[in-house]
């Protein structure tokens, strides 16, 4: 039986310890704030936005949100918020909740957003700086995958880690942690041939693509690590891209759907929007 990752419980030790940041960035004078932009109506960001503003709540961050008609956003005016939101002294990061609509040009708006601020690390400077090994602003879903592997001390270094799924936002950073980490790394995804090779090989499995239960028990190998970034709704209930309940068995350690690397990823927003108030008080002395 596989230990879990609880993700929920060091998100909130996380929390705790950048609480405690906050509050004495507060005493010097500086106001952490996070602005949060959402264009349209997409339910599932909605949710995420409402979850970002709860935590600042929680930690003291301030938070403000802009939410965007669909029908009345154009790039122009998308791209003059970010670059007011640029100039403002009181905004230390700023978030701009993809998706968004399919006529705006997500590339730009992130391209826009200035590099000290891209909480998100989505700024092609901060994805480049990554790629060199840098310090900068890292995506969070897979900035907290890495917390949580080093809380629970998997250590990476000489392994087999294998990311099914190429996203800009989880699998393509996560290359470049795993790299830094010393892992010998292999990225799949929808047109992989003959998958189940692949993760069967894997001592850590890192599985983002949104598909639920995808992962089954025969394509993992004896006592792997598994990670699970899937957040998919069937029915009203979350389910992982992992097929949790017969894998867990399997698995030396394995992330449960809700409370594995959701609660991670909101924790290393909060951490990132901390480091831009430190980062930015730094610049002004
Ligand atoms: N949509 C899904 N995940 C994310 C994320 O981490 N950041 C932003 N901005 N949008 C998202």
């Amino acid at each position: 039986m596989a230990e879990l990752i609880n993700g929920k419980e060091l998100a909130q030790s996380i929390r705790q310890i950048l609480k405690i940041k906050c509050d004495e960035l507060k005493e010097k004078g500086i106001k952490p704030k996070l602005a949060v932009i959402l264009v349209g109506d997409d339910s599932a960001s909605k949710i995420y936005v409402r979850n970002k503003n709860k935590a600042c709540e929680e930690i003291g961050i301030e938070f403000e949100e802009y939410i965007l008609k669909e029908e009345t956003t154009t790039q122009e005016s998308l791209i003059k918020l970010i670059e007011n939101l640029n100039e403002n002294p009181n905004i230390h990061g700023i978030l701009l909740q993809s998706p968004i609509p399919q006529n705006l040009d997500i590339n730009e708006a992130f391209r826009t957003i200035n590099p000290d601020k891209d909480v998100d690390g989505f700024n092609p400077l901060n994805v480049g700086k990554l790629s060199l090994g840098q310090d900068t602003f890292v995506a969070c879903t897979p900035h907290g995958i890495i917390k949580m592997l080093e809380e629970y001390k998997i250590d990476l270094e000489g392994k087999n880690v294998v990311i099914v799924g190429r996203s800009n936002i989880v699998g393509k950073p996560l290359i470049q942690l795993c790299l830094n980490k010393n892992a010998t790394v292999t990225v799949c995804h929808s047109r992989t041939q003959n998958l189940e090779e692949y993760t069967k090989k894997a001592d850590i499995l890192i599985v983002a693509i949104g598909k639920p239960n995808f992962i089954k028990e025969d394509m993992v190998k004896q006592d792997a690590v598994v990670i699970d970034v899937g957040i998919n709704r069937i029915d009203g209930k979350l389910a992982g891209d992992v097929d949790f309940e017969n894998i867990k068995n399997k698995a030396s350690y394995i992330t449960p759907v809700p409370g594995g690397v959701g609660p991670m990823t909101i924790a290393m927003l909060m951490n990132n929007v901390i480091k831009a108030a430190e980062n930015q008080k730094l610049k002004t002395k």
